[in-house]
């Protein structure tokens, strides 16, 4: 039997549980010193204080934290990973004031992306998206959403997805693919918006659905692009299916995704800048997860989702990168952290919840990731520091040092 020891831990800090933590318990983490951990075949066996197991003849890889922080492996739970081309261009255009949805109505922002997306092979989108994963990694980042919706068209979205599979084959993270082809309206479709909704519910749903190619059905219901009612009858021919429902929301303005998010038992609302009291009510009936993103309000420029109002309203709250082209091309989770406590107020705990437990619910995951307990997987990071709030505190720096996965080394940085 395959083991790993991780010993000598000055701090192990980690929400508990196997499912999402709102409201009080959010901010709760247990924090042991001076700590070990035994994993045995890649998933905790046992967790201890004080010397540990025996090191002399330990069978196996014994692995010394230096009296150091670890934590779970960070889990990004909103990503656009797989893409073609960067959008470098619209930056000038942004920088003179030109908004993110009058880029897109110029048919830039998405669109320009899905041009490049299509024209791209499998292979490059693939050795691409690889590099943005292994630069994840080396963040501390261990499992990643990634969403579809640079296609548009059945073949390109089918060849994103196809990515997601292909890499989940090879790499070290755990992969959640989310389809998501109503992320814009095709041009071919713009005075048929009727039959690409059709297209979408009666066609590549079921089809992407039955080659089990996504878990999840996202759509952009936004001001300009999608409709609640159509956001609804999306979610519901993907939900028929078995694609579990996330729903982009309130990100420029609220138009009723958030709350819809009740009643078609949504796993998780990503955005919610401009949330409403009522749409916070919805997901906290609704059980449903609020993923926010503070890098996109930073690159944006716009407000930052009000996540103290969500965790008094006890929606669990997560907190991941949006990492895409156009309104987050960066994919530091480290950063979104710093920002986490800062702009939405999180306690330094609260925020370890949602990079890590809370992430992990969003991607139906958190029975097997999200915290280090017996019988979860062994994916953690030991970090260059040794206080939990020492990672919010050092904006920019890259402090993931040991990166870990099913109890192997995947990664070291220093
Ligand atoms: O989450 N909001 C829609 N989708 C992305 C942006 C995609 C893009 O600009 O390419 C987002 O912000
Ligand atoms: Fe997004």
């Amino acid at each position: 039997m395959h083991k790993t020891l991780i010993y000598n831990i000055g701090l192990l800090a980690t929400p508990v549980g196997k499912s999402a933590r709102g409201g009080a318990a959010q901010g709760e983490i247990q924090k042991l010193e001076n700590a070990w951990i035994l994993a045995e075949e890649g998933q905790i066996s046992e967790i201890g204080q004080g010397p540990g197991p025996d090191l002399e003849g330990f069978p196996g890889l014994a692995i010394d934290a230096g009296g150091r922080l670890v934590t779970p492996g960070l889990v990004d739970a909103h990503t656009h990973l797989v893409f073609g081309g960067w959008r470098e261009n619209e930056f000038g255009l942004k920088l003179h004031g030109a908004s993110y949805l009058e880029i897109l109505a110029m048919g830039g922002g998405i669109l320009s992306t899905v041009k490049a997306t299509r024209s791209a092979s499998e292979e490059e989108l693939k050795e691409k998206a690889k590099e943005a994963l292994l630069e994840m990694l080396s963040y501390g980042v261990t499992a990643v959403e990634a969403k579809s919706g640079y296609g548009l068209d059945r073949e390109t979205e089918l060849k994103q997805l196809q990515v997601i599979r292909s890499l989940q084959a090879e790499m070290p993270l755990d992969l959640a693919p989310t389809f998501m082809g109503a992320h814009a309206l095709p041009p071919e479709y713009k005075e048929n918006r009727e039959e690409y909704i059709r297209l979408l519910c009666e066609e590549w749903i079921p089809q992407v659905a039955q080659e089990k190619l996504a878990e999840f059905c996202d759509v952009f219901c936004e001001k300009g692009v999608f409709t609640a009612e159509e956001s609804r009858k999306i979610l519901e021919a993907g939900k028929k299916h078995g694609l579990t429902p996330k729903i982009h929301a309130d990100e420029i303005e609220a138009i009723g995704g958030a709350e819809l998010t009740a009643e078609l038992g949504a796993i998780s609302a990503e955005h919610l800048i401009a949330c409403r009291e009522s749409g916070i009510q919805a997901m906290a009936k609704g059980g449903t997860i609020a993923c926010l993103l503070p890098m996109t309000s930073f690159y944006l420029g716009a407000d930052f989702a009000p996540a103290r109002a969500m965790i008094e309203a006890g929606v669990p709250v997560a907190v991941a990168s949006d990492f895409n082209p156009g309104s987050c091309p960066g994919l530091n989770l480290q950063l979104a952290m710093t920002m986490a406590c800062l702009k939405y107020r999180l306690t330094p705990e609260e925020m370890l919840t949602a990079v890590t437990l809370n992430g992990a619910a969003a991607m139906n995951r958190a029975d097997k990731l999200g915290s280090l307990e017996v019988g979860k997987q062994a994916d953690l990071v030991i970090w260059q520091a040794q206080a939990l709030e020492y990672l919010p505190y050092r904006l920019g720096s890259n402090l993931a040092d040991v990166v870990i996965k099913k109890g192997e080394i995947v990664r070291v940085n220093s």
